[in-house]
């Protein structure tokens, strides 16, 4: 237990169960939003204060809040789920509060303590647990973040900050429904560089990706695929997802963790579910012409996209500029698909959680 209490401020006109209902029936990602939200805050001297489960609103700004000005802004993203028995779960909150406090020490912020994150998590699960969609693939995917609100144009760290979770229910991320999504590989933008933020989970990323997304979408493909910023050569990950490549050996490879990916939690609960499976995994750099080359040479079998939003998503068709090359049979494969099973399965209750990962509520 973390030693601050939180407050509950219920909302006094809750969304109606008829409104609700539909609202949670087919949710896409991210654009529906239940009742409540967690509210936290820190001072220097003064440490964390004012914890409170209340209604969800917008949020007032003084137009010198700093987090709009230098962009110091954090965020995790984490799902909780119904197991098929109907108890409520979430995996592996506490590797979010870890990395999350990681992202905080390398954007100079405050770090919170972890029970507190994680029992910020909860509070907010129990209040709004009548907005798990009923979906196949459904859950509650719990966004918390945290701001630099001190009202104050020097550039330093800020000395107050805002935490906050909100919950959103959610479907599958891609709406386009494809057993596989086709990637572009961006050749003019990159997103990490040695030394910079890559392996942060900050606004600012997200906000320098959108230009790549942006071109990936007019190009007709789901997801942008990002290089190292100094040789252009090495696949990095996509735009909110890490990769996997599956070989005809049965071996896997996924970009290793050099300081310009983000540490994704997937990522690792992959690389163990596969080596328990018998299969090797190597952390090593895969060059983007050696994915063209194995593709088409047919030693490269299967290619797949991991993370909280999307899950285990294969990876069918990559396009380079005025290259295109289809992964395996372009639909899902067999190693992807036996790991999906396998880490959906422990979600939801249906496989053994050998490793403690899910925290039941
Ligand atoms: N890489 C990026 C850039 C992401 O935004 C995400 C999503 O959180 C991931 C990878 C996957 O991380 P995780 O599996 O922890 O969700
Ligand atoms: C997540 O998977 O939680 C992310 O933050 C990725 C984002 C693309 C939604």
């Amino acid at each position: 237990m973390s030693s601050l209490a939180f407050t509950h401020l219920p909302h006094p006109n809750p969304t109606a169960d008829d409104v609700r209902a539909v609202a949670i029936a087919d949710p896409a990602f991210g654009r529906v939003f239940t009742d409540h939200m967690v509210s936290i805050r820190y001072k220097e001297g003064q440490g964390w204060y004012d914890a409170q489960v209340m209604p969800r609103g917008p949020l007032m700004l003084d137009p010198a809040t700093a987090v709009l000005h230098y962009a110091q802004e954090i965020f995790e993203g984490l799902k909780a789920y119904r197991t098929d028995d109907g108890q409520m779960a979430m995996f592996r909150p506490h590797a979010n509060a870890q990395r999350f406090n990681a992202s905080a020490r390398r954007m100079a912020m405050a770090e919170i303590p972890e029970e507190l994150f994680v029992e910020a998590c909860k509070a907010l699960v129990e209040v709004d647990k009548d907005w798990f969609p009923n979906v196949e693939g459904g859950a509650l995917y719990l966004r918390p973040f945290m701001y630099a609100s001190e009202v104050f144009l020097g550039v330093k760290p800020a000395s107050e900050y805002h935490f906050l979770v909100i919950a959103s229910p959610v479907g599958n991320y891609f709406k386009s429904g494809a057993p596989a999504v086709s990637l572009w590989v961006s050749e003019d933008y990159t997103r990490a560089a040695r030394g910079g933020t890559g392996a942060a989970k900050c606004g600012g990323n997200y906000a320098s990706s959108l230009i790549a997304q942006q071109e990936a979408i007019a190009q007709g493909h789901d997801q942008v695929v990002f290089l190292d910023a100094v040789e252009g050569r090495w696949i990095e990950e996509l735009g909110g997802m890490n990769m996997f490549f599956v070989f005809d050996d049965g071996s896997l490879v996924t970009p290793p963790l050099s300081g310009t990916i983000l540490p994704g939690i997937t990522r690792n609960a992959i690389i163990t579910l596969a080596r328990e499976a018998g299969l090797t995994v190597r952390e090593e750099a895969y060059a983007i012409d050696q994915w063209q080359a194995d593709a088409e040479s047919g030693r490269l079998t299967e290619s797949f996209a991991c993370g909280t939003a999307a899950v285990v998503t294969p990876v069918g068709k990559v396009s380079r500029g005025d290259h295109q090359f289809t992964i395996g049979a372009g639909g899902p494969g067999q190693v992807t698909q036996m790991l999906k099973e396998k880490l959906v399965g422990i979600q939801r209750g249906r496989v053994a959680d050998d490793h403690q990962w899910v925290l039941a509520l």
